[in-house]
């Protein structure tokens, strides 16, 4: 006769009563393993089964050595197996930073980074971008998103301001709960009914509220200023600022949110019980877990055991212990043993974690689906995110009919490195946590779309570096290009490595725009950036002026604006500065005349 079937095996019976089933089956090994998320290169197959590790993750570029969607997946069933085949056979859930897109996975489909979906302010793009992620993430076997991020940036210095959709509160509200609702939301027809994607709004709380300049953390030499920092807002302030996206994501089905590295008045968020425990899973009713951000339990104490027992007890339930996990493994089961965390604490986490592994249907179908492998980089995700390019760019200066260009223009002169790459175009967290200049992954560039749109006998010239003086006519003078388009570009950065005190346009840039000023009639300049900049000295020299943020693989959509196929819409989502020294500057501590443009400011053609 058949053995029956274990009650959390049973996918007919109710997910309480799978957990409640399978927690009583745990031993206290067991449940510390599922607390535990480790890096993957930092852990062999055979630990996996060995510590009962519950969860796997790739950092930032932490891609295979065959960077394809079969390299991914082997990778990433590899580990499954080797938890299938533990004692419980409880699957691991691996977890990635799909931000923009599966973007450590070469080929995927790279998405305007938040900044500039927050310029696009369309909810239903939002919620169309989140399901194609997950899907493209499915491809590969990985069920869980570090995303979205629902920071609200209060001052541009931040280097993960362009993650934010904002300055405003209610647009990031607005724009993440369709995107974490499009994550977890299976299409028409997909043969599951549970969550598609598990999705992780972070980081929880006042991520983007730190004051400049008080950030301790040094990374590989970098002195971070406000990453990581200190927020020091009263606590009204800080409910009504940072809490209604957290609020909006738990009602919208959030099973996962990740803790902030900052502190709130020197506290470490790590350790907060009264905001991880008492307001996000009391007040707020969260019932998902809790993950803590990358060795960011480390920093609550110099003493690594009461770090790992003060943010347990705080509300953390599964650390994120990229290094060295089974030194996480032997605090916490010291911490047990002293009666320094409750075995409550402990199933209370686990808990939280099994009900988010079973409403992924991780236990029905924890492997990869080669079937979804065209997915990854399809047409239809590429003309998905060139139309959110086209959404996403914002139009701040226009002036002698300069846009639309014609597409019969005779001469069209293009200068800047960020018009003919891909890797400045995507900026961070793209292929490597980092990003990086040059044709890192497929797509097309602002200056192949401009080839593409011009009709047949229009010249395209590209010139870098701006040095048009070869371009001279019959006459021997050198040729004034009917339109010049020159693109600034930030190098990419993420976290407090793009933190700045200074956010002037560099010397290369100013010279570069008044250098093929020269050489045309009318001078459009095209921002790739992922934050505003201060340009307020160059904006007499420009006839047009575009904001184009962070577009991602489809640069082509940039080149769709520029030519009129499609009318501009977009409206800034952070304020634009005059000067540096104006900075803290927003909606929320300045008025809009002195801003050189205002947030919500956007021309339309
Ligand atoms: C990073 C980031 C966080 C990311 C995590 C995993 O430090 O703070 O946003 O999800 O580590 O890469």
């Amino acid at each position: 006769m058949n053995e029956p079937t274990l009650t959390y095996k049973d996918p007919s019976q109710s997910i309480d009563l799978r957990v409640d089933d399978l927690l009583a089956r745990m031993t206290m090994e067991e449940k510390i393993g599922q607390m535990t998320q480790v890096e993957k290169n930092s852990v062999k197959l055979e630990e996996i089964g060995k510590f009962f590790v519950g969860s796997v993750l790739s950092g930032g570029g932490g891609s295979p050595p065959e960077n394809t969607v079969e390299g991914w997946a082997e990778m990433v069933d590899s580990f499954q197996r080797a938890a299938l085949g533990t004692r419980l056979g409880i699957p691991i859930i691996y977890g990635v930073d799909a931000v923009h897109g599966h973007t450590n996975l070469r080929g995927a489909t790279v998405f305007p980074h938040n900044i500039g979906l927050g310029a696009a302010n369309d909810p239903d793009l939002m919620f169309a971008i989140g399901q194609a992620t997950a899907v493209e993430m499915l491809a590969t076997g990985i069920p869980w998103n570090f995303a979205p991020a629902v920071s609200i940036p209060q001052d541009i210095r931040w280097g993960r301001t362009f993650e934010g959709y904002g300055e405003d509160t209610d647009l990031v509200t607005r724009l993440a709960i369709p995107y974490l609702q499009g994550l977890q939301t299976p299409p028409e027809g997909w043969p599951k009914d549970e969550i598609l994607v598990l999705g992780t709004p972070k980081h929880y709380l006042g991520d983007g509220g730190t004051v400049f300049g008080s950030s301790t953390t040094v990374i590989e030499q970098q002195r971070y200023l406000l990453d990581q920092g200190d927020t020091r807002m009263g606590e009204e302030t800080l409910r009504t600022l940072f809490l209604p996206p957290y609020e909006a994501a738990i009602e919208a089905g959030a099973l996962s949110i990740m803790a902030s590295f900052n502190s709130w008045h020197g506290e470490k968020l790590h350790a907060h019980p009264y905001l991880l425990t008492e307001v996000l899973k009391g007040e707020l009713g969260f019932g998902g877990f809790i993950i803590s951000d990358w060795e960011a339990v480390n920093q609550v104490s110099d003493d690594y055991y009461t770090a790992v027992v003060e943010s347990i007890n705080a509300g953390i339930d599964m650390v994120m212990t990229p290094y060295d996990y089974q030194a996480f493994i032997v605090a916490l089961t010291r911490g047990v043993e002293e009666g320094r965390v409750s075995t409550l604490r402990i199933d209370d986490a686990v808990r939280r974690i099994l009900k988010a592994k079973f409403s992924v249907g991780l236990f029905e179908s924890p492997l990869s689906n080669p079937t979804l492998k065209e997915v990854v980089g399809s047409k239809d995700h590429r003309e998905l995110a060139r139309q959110a390019v086209r959404k996403s760019l914002v139009l701040l200066k226009n002036e002698n009919q300069t846009i639309p260009i014609e597409k019969e223009t005779p001469l069209i002169i293009v200068a800047g490195e960020g018009a003919d790459n891909i890797g400045l175009q995507s900026g961070g967290w793209t292929i490597e946590w980092m990003g990086k200049s040059g044709p890192i992954t497929p797509g097309t560039t602002i200056l192949e779309g401009i080839r593409t749109a011009v009709s047949p006998d229009a010249i395209v010239n590209y010139e870098s570096s701006g040095r048009f003086e070869r371009n001279v006519g019959e006459n021997g003078k050198p040729m004034i290009a009917d339109v010049g388009i020159v693109v600034i570009s930030e190098e990419p950065y993420v976290e407090g490595f793009g933190d700045r005190a200074n956010l002037t346009l560099s010397g290369e840039d100013v010279d570069l725009i008044a250098r093929v000023r020269k050489h045309c009639q009318k001078l459009i300049v095209i921002i790739i950036s992922g934050r505003p900049l201060v340009l307020t000295d160059q904006l007499p020299l420009m006839d047009a002026l575009v904001a184009a943020w962070l577009p991602g693989s489809e640069g082509a959509g940039v080149a769709d604006m520029l030519f009129g196929d499609y009318p501009f819409n977009g409206r800034l989502p952070f304020t634009w500065l005059r000067t540096n020294d104006q900075l803290p500057l927003n909606i929320n501590n300045s008025k809009s005349d002195q801003s050189l443009f205002s947030f919500g400011f956007g021309l339309e053609t």
